[in-house]
């Protein structure tokens, strides 16, 4: 090898949790269901939170448990200060608090400042106090267009399908005004050119920072300011869908959105005290990148997912040219980078790395589809995990991605509850199958995630990923999680500088981690069809996947190493 090529600098070993930070996201309805009632909670989650320590993650982002009729599994907040009952109480969150932080595991709740719920004691009050209300001006209320207003205020689509507007009835019974709602109709959008509606969200922030929290991610971080005049917009809604700048959009990623996000972290800081600081992670689906960075300036969010990673296909040169320029763009405003391969928005990536075409991939899989090769992505998504581990900064793990699991492909259509499912006609699949209750325990009903069955059905192959199938089991994938979560912070690989190591193939990712006392570790992924030879005295630290009898990287497989004495 010749001498790396820097790409990154070390961040000092001492620097605040969040700029190294492994945080495994806890999708509640699905992790752990105590009550029986077929879905998960909040109990069940304490019940089994040893789980998450022995994995050796250092906090956890609950996906909203608010009070909420459930029109999009919670994203739809009735009330952003209590529980729902199907999860549980504030005693219960309470409890999880407490073992939580005796574990010495933080929480990041889930703030939803873009939409409530129609069930909102706000939008109650819209309705009910009728058009030029105060209570309706603190929602996107406009009278119709064409004869009788029977029109939608403009051609805005929904994120989920058909219109972003639905008609109300008004006090007096007479169709009236209609509200938007980028997303689903149970989710209106709150007019954020109301002081009133700041003021809410600073106070729920304090509400939450009061009870302790670690955190907030920010949901739908891109979309709170919407272009003065609502003018028309021919492209479609959905991020993923829209070529060019996000913000060519009228409704994403408008400037003045980053004000909202200054007062925020103003506000955090307050709470922020050395050893306990506060943060917020912003869900912004925005492009290009230089746009996307502009949210982790040094007086805005702490972190935001990297979703231009998460889409990245599993090809070198791409992973190459994300990894390098990630590093740039959030070095730029001193931001750490925040890795990111599966959530429950999108296909998992077990499952995402089972075709011959990698990236973006569809929203979702069903039966009609061209399945995947199951084993191919497994393996794919184990050197994939690999790699990003190594890097410096901060990652997300989606629960279930540490037992390898794969997308539901074959869910039958009855089942789905997504409501991208249902407004799209089936068109679009939606996020059902990444949302599958977890198996903890092969020979158990529902795979032991409770004693109530499961409110998305399992597949089969979820049996043999149970979590008393992998426990203690050399080369699981559970294992090799834990593992490699090990290693990193021995390594203090969060806090490492990072070089490209040279003298590797065009068809290898390679690079040294400098880590921290624990010593530099090198990362090589190889993406070609050809074995991959170690350097002379490399000492492997860990693999995704068995080596050549010599000792080779084979295909599709990512290898730890230290050079040099023990
Ligand atoms: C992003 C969330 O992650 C997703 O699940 C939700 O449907 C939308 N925002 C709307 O809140």
């Amino acid at each position: 090898m010749t001498m790396p090529t820097p790409l990154h600098s070390p961040t000092a070993t001492d620097a605040p949790w969040w700029r190294h930070a492994v945080i495994y996201q806890v999708y509640p309805r699905s992790w752990s269901d105590a009550d029986g009632d077929g879905i998960g909670d909040l109990r069940g989650i304490t019940d089994r939170l040893e789980y998450l320590a022995d994995l050796g993650v250092d906090a956890l982002w609950f996906s909203p448990f608010y009070r909420s009729p459930m029109a999009d599994a919670g994203y739809d907040v009735a009330d952003y200060r209590d529980i729902d009952p199907l999860f549980g109480t504030m005693d219960d969150y309470d409890a999880l608090a407490a073992k939580a932080a005796d574990l010495g595991l933080r929480i990041i709740v889930d703030l939803v400042p873009n939409h409530s719920s129609v069930e909102h004691v706000w939008f109650r009050a819209a309705l009910a106090d009728g058009p030029g209300s105060e209570a309706r001006a603190r929602y996107i209320f406009r009278d119709g267009t064409g004869p009788g207003g029977s029109e939608p205020p403009n051609n805005w689509t929904s994120v989920f399908g058909g219109r972003a507007w639905t008609r109300v009835t008004e006090p007096d019974g007479t169709p009236g005004q209609w509200y938007l709602h980028l997303f689903d109709t149970g989710q209106p959008d709150f007019d954020w050119t109301n002081p009133q509606v700041h003021a809410e969200f600073e106070s729920i922030l304090r509400f939450w920072l009061e009870r302790g929290v670690a955190g907030f991610r920010v949901d739908v971080a891109h979309g709170l300011i919407k272009r003065a005049g609502l003018p028309p917009w021919d492209g479609p809604a959905e991020t993923r869908d829209i070529t060019g700048p996000t913000n060519a959009a009228p409704f994403w990623d408008q400037d003045e959105i980053h004000d909202i996000y200054r007062r925020w972290r103003a506000l955090i800081d307050e709470y922020s005290t050395p050893g306990h600081e506060r943060i917020m992670c912003a869900e912004a689906w925005v492009t290009p990148p230089e746009r996307a960075a502009l949210y982790v300036r040094p007086d805005e969010f702490h972190q935001s997912f990297n979703f231009d990673y998460l889409y990245t296909p599993f090809e070198p040169a791409a992973l190459r040219d994300v990894i390098a320029g990630s590093l740039a763009l959030a070095d730029g405003y001193g931001a750490p980078t925040t890795w990111v391969l599966s959530n429950h928005d999108v296909v998992r990536h077990a499952t995402r790395y089972g075709y011959a075409t990698t990236g973006r991939g569809a929203l979702g899989i069903g039966p009609q589809d061209p399945q995947p090769d199951a084993a191919l992505g497994l393996r794919r998504a184990r050197a994939a995990t690999t790699l990003m581990l190594a890097l410096p900064g901060s990652a997300y793990v989606y629960q279930g991605e540490e037992l390898g699991l794969p997308e539901h492909t074959t869910m039958p259509s009855e089942f789905r509850q997504d409501p991208t499912f249902h407004r799209t006609h089936g068109a679009v699949i939606g996020r059902d199958g990444c949302r599958v209750p977890l198996p903890w325990v092969k020979d158990a009903p529902a795979y032991g995630f409770g004693p109530g069955g499961s409110w998305l059905p399992q597949p089969a192959s979820y049996a043999d990923l149970a979590v008393d199938q992998q426990t203690g089991v050399k080369g699981s994938t559970l294992e090799l999680y834990r593992t490699l979560l090990r290693l990193r912070r021995e390594h203090s690989l969060g806090t490492g500088g990072l070089a490209w190591a040279d003298g590797f193939g065009d068809e290898v990712v390679a690079l040294v981690n400098t880590g921290g006392e624990g010593g530099a570790v090198t990362v090589v992924t190889n993406l070609g069809a050809e074995p991959v030879a170690l350097p002379a005295g490399a000492r492997v630290l860990v693999s995704s996947g068995a080596l050549t009898g010599d000792g080779a990287v084979p295909t599709d497989t990512s290898v730890w190493f230290t050079v040099g004495a023990a």
